[in-house]
């Protein structure tokens, strides 16, 4: 059984005072907080089993490299993907990213080739394809929404054509909170053999992931958005497209043979691991899957769908304010604007109660313009968020309403 109160326990952040009130910390969406179980085996790995990877024959660079390979099946079977070999670490979802785009590149994408993308993608989903648009001349197509987020299979049909080649795009709205559609966009992009990209970022914290059922071409995500260390994401990508990539960053590790003249490249996903990787982050990553992995098997998914629905209650019943995405009432975040006052302003004095949300674009401009906002505040939840939090927030945010009134 999933127990909030023993959760807590395991986040030692958690414990800490702002401005001598008990710390509530509202944006999981931006980054989580990590564990002790993650904070402590990091440490022990540091202390005890730290060397390089792969390069040494000495016993601490074996112990390493088996602690960054068992990292790497962890992350496997957190996915269900179908091997190893398809489990590229990268430095966060970011970096996936543009590891796709840029191995595509020239090699697969020709001018006027076309790429579609919804409103809602979060910039690192824009603008390495834009990169693209520049270097390569493909054409970016994109798909609107909803205003709750919605994406309609028959909208992206209806811009289909024989040069699309990939639909990017995301499993869950980091603005909305909505989720898309993604199987029956797989299948449909499948039957005209178009790739497709799923940003994961926010959807791989709060949904149990199966690729090999998604059936997706490429699956990211970044390992501090599920309780994990920063400096680590994942490029997950099918055997036999990964295998058909080159690689886009040169360096140690990633070959075979270099010559003064020539050079072959390493088998996956050695190809796409250029120079020394981030150890003890992908390790770290491990010991966060194990931890979360925990958690979803005690019921984390529930509990955390019955926070967000009395999140959703309780916002929506505040005066003055607008939901961006108001009927996505089990969505780990809220996305507001305070009528009449910058989310800035609200965010600044809600923080004064203890309480850390966000305000700005979140990275978003595309989907902003779209819902006609410069600027939201926007609060999300993590797997430590218990009703207290929610309570402790609203009474913030009331204060702070009254006081720009
Ligand atoms: C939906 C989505 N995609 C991509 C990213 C980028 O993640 P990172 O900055 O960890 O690479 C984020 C981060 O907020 C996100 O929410």
């Amino acid at each position: 059984m999933f127990d909030i109160k023993e959760v807590r326990k395991d986040f030692p952040i958690l414990s800490r005072e702002v401005y001598g009130k008990p710390l509530v910390y509202l944006d999981s969406a931006a980054s989580s907080q990590k564990p002790r179980h993650v904070m402590e085996n990091i440490k022990k790995f540091e202390e005890t089993d730290y060397a390089n990877v792969h390069r040494g024959i000495h016993f601490l660079s074996n112990a390493s490299t088996d602690a960054f390979e068992m990292a790497r099946k962890k992350v496997k079977i957190f996915l269900n993907a179908n091997r190893e070999e398809e489990i590229i670490f990268t430095l966060g979802a970011t970096d996936s990213i543009n590891l796709v785009a840029n191995s595509l590149g020239e090699n697969f994408f020709k001018k006027d080739d076309e790429i579609i993308l919804t409103v809602m993608e979060h910039h690192s989903n824009i603008v390495p394809w834009h990169f693209l648009r520049e270097k390569v001349g493909v054409k970016i197509k994109w798909v609107d929404c909803d205003d709750q987020g919605n994406i309609s299979l028959d909208d992206i049909k209806n811009i289909v054509t024989e040069r699309t080649k990939l639909i990017s795009i995301t499993e869950m709205s980091n603005v909305l909170g909505s989720k898309t559609p993604l199987k029956e966009i797989i299948n449909f992009s499948h039957e005209r053999e178009i790739l497709v990209l799923v940003d994961g970022c926010q959807g791989a914290a709060h949904n149990i992931i199966d690729v090999q059922e998604l059936d997706c071409d490429f699956y990211v995500f970044s390992g501090h958005k599920i309780y994990g260390p920063t400096g680590v994401g994942v490029l997950y990508g099918k055997f036999d497209i990964l295998d058909n990539m080159p690689p886009w960053r040169g360096g140690g590790e990633m070959i075979r043979e270099v010559k003064k003249d020539s050079i072959t490249y390493a088998d996956l996903p050695s190809r796409f691991e250029a120079g020394t990787p981030n150890i003890t982050q992908a390790i770290g990553l491990g010991f966060a899957i194990d931890y979360f992995t925990s958690k979803i098997n005690d019921g984390l998914f529930s509990y955390e769908k019955e926070i967000a629905q009395y999140f959703h209650n309780e916002v929506q019943g505040i005066k003055k304010i607008k939901v961006y995405g108001e009927k996505n009432i089990s969505s780990p975040l809220i996305s507001f604007t305070v009528d009449g006052t910058h989310p800035h302003d609200i965010a600044t004095l809600i923080d004064r109660e203890g309480v850390a949300i966000r305000a700005g674009h979140h990275c978003c401009q595309p989907l902003l313009k779209f819902l006609n906002v410069n600027s939201t505040a926007r609060a999300s939840i993590g797997m430590y968020t218990d009703k207290n939090d929610i309570d402790i927030f609203i009474k913030a945010l009331d204060k702070a309403i009254t006081f720009f009134d």
